[in-house]
């Protein structure tokens, strides 16, 4: 018989003997206290019996290697008397000259199922979670299963690697910057988008990273939870282009409303061209003199007829134009003007409008001249609209340059906005004329045109007439 120390006998951890075939040489009382096995019950059985199927095979590994070296942290589940598995962590040394093999075990059932509890919350959340250990090149050390559909990269794939066994250069450098900026500054760091080029593609997702302690408190592990926003931008992307289609299709109907007399506008001159070229070819077929300055006055009407329609033509193409992805330019408050009104001005004369303009001479504005023309058409046309009905019809445009800011007003002789709709003039779809006539699109747009220059569109409350005032910063 063994001679057992009383710590054999004391202890509450599983400690037997076993011989190379697998049998229970001797077992202390641990075993009744953690699995309610009896010494009588066990002895010369095999250990394997007790063992659960699916770790049979690495037991039988370990098995031989204990019978030549020392093993510890093995890890199975053993069955209780109750039939209950328990998760047992083993440690084991061999006595060669006896063919027996000690062996220690540790129930670590709360733990593993602790563990395991936890695994199962990780991989069910429908986010990304990865962690990466900072003192050891950052390497993965966990990847859930979110991640893993993701990227296309099992945890299998990823553990114990680093992002540069798996993304472009550029891209490691970035996210190792995100890294250690994390580890350094120890808060979370949210990383809104970042363009990922994985084995599945390219996509985006919005990324925040979190500095976690070790046992000495420093932050060693980063934890990183990631959100695949590639549809989310995707989506983005076309109500932003349908709002840009929008705006175009307004700013084309402004210049149809507004522009019905540009046809008219351009087969009057036309006219007076054609008129003078066949007065001038009838006089040379029918051998009439010309002198020379009678040739010199007729052609220079008919260059100056010709380049009032080069003018209106210019403006027509520079307003079509979409300017919103071009960055902002200083342009000449003036030329702005000019363009507009050679598309409108001939209509409002039509209907007995006068229009003035008193404007500093070189003012310039920091902006999109097309935006600039769209938003004063707009109130030039609603004006047209509102001065239909009055006696007195004109519109004055003013322009005034402060410190920081400079200011347009368009004023016409109506007399100011009720002030029951005052706030809703500027709500898109809000419109008091007949159906078929006015969209309530045309202030609504002309306000975010505006705030996409960094300027605003206000009605001005203090003034006896309406008057709406354009304000841009310098
Ligand atoms: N100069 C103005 N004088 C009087 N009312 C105006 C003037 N400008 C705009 N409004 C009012 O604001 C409303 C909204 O204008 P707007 O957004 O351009 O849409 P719409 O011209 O299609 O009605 C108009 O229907 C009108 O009632
Ligand atoms: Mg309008």
């Amino acid at each position: 018989m063994l001679e057992k120390s009383p710590f054999f006998t004391l202890s509450s951890d599983l400690l037997c003997l076993c011989d190379f075939e697998g049998h229970f040489v001797d077992i202390n009382n641990g075993w009744e206290q953690v699995l309610g096995w009896k010494k009588e019950e066990l002895i010369s059985y095999s250990y394997y019996d007790f063992v659960h199927p699916d770790d049979i095979q690495k037991t039988l590994e370990i098995s031989l290697r204990v019978q030549t070296e020392e093993v510890s942290y093995f890890l199975n589940r053993f069955r209780g008397k109750n039939g209950k598995y328990h998760w047992i962590s083993w440690s084991g040394k061999p006595d060669s000259k006896k063919n027996i093999f000690y062996a220690l075990g540790k129930d670590v059932s709360d733990n593993i199922n602790h563990q395991q509890f936890l695994k199962q919350v990780i991989d069910s959340l429908p986010i990304a979670i990865f962690c990466k250990d900072a003192k050891k090149n950052f390497q993965f050390t966990l990847w859930n299963k979110t991640a893993e559909k993701l990227w296309g990269l099992t945890s299998a794939d990823v553990l114990g690697k680093t992002d540069e066994n798996f993304f472009p250069k550029e891209q490691c450098d970035f996210f190792r910057k995100k890294d250690q900026e994390t580890i350094d500054q120890g808060v979370l760091i949210d990383i809104p988008e970042e363009i990922v080029d994985s084995p599945i593609g390219r996509f985006f997702i919005h990324t925040q990273k979190v500095p976690l302690k070790n046992a000495q408190g420093e932050n060693q592990f980063l934890l990183g939870i990631s959100e695949d926003i590639t549809e989310k931008k995707r989506m983005a992307q076309s109500l932003e282009d349908a709002r840009m289609q929008t705006l175009q299709n307004e700013k084309m109907a402004t210049l149809g409303e507004m522009a019905g007399g540009i046809a008219h506008e351009i087969n009057n001159p036309l006219s007076v061209i054609i008129g003078h070229t066949t007065n001038l070819k009838e006089k040379l077929k029918n051998n009439i003199t010309l002198t020379t300055k009678d040739l010199l006055t007729t052609l220079e009407k008919i260059e100056e007829t010709g380049f009032r329609i080069h003018k209106i033509i210019k403006s027509l193409r520079i307003f079509s134009r979409n300017e919103d992805n071009d960055p902002l330019e200083e342009v000449k408050l003036e030329e702005i003007i000019n363009n507009t009104l050679a598309l409108c001005e001939k209509k409002l004369l039509s209907k007995n409008i006068s229009v003035t303009v008193e404007i500093p001479k070189n003012l310039k504005l920091k902006a999109h001249a097309t935006q600039i023309s769209q938003v004063l058409l707009n109130l030039l046309s609603n004006s047209q609209d509102a001065l239909e009905l009055l006696q007195e019809k004109w519109i004055k445009i003013e322009a005034n340059e402060y410190k920081r800011e400079i200011e347009i007003t368009v004023t016409d002789s109506g007399n100011g906005i009720h002030s029951s709709i005052q706030n809703k003039i500027m709500n898109p779809f809000f419109t008091t004329k007949e159906p078929g006539y006015g969209t309530g699109l045309g202030l609504s747009i002309s306000a975010s045109l505006m705030r996409r220059q960094n300027g605003e569109l206000l009605l001005d409350h203090n003034h006896k007439n309406t008057r709406f005032i354009l304000r841009l910063k310098k």
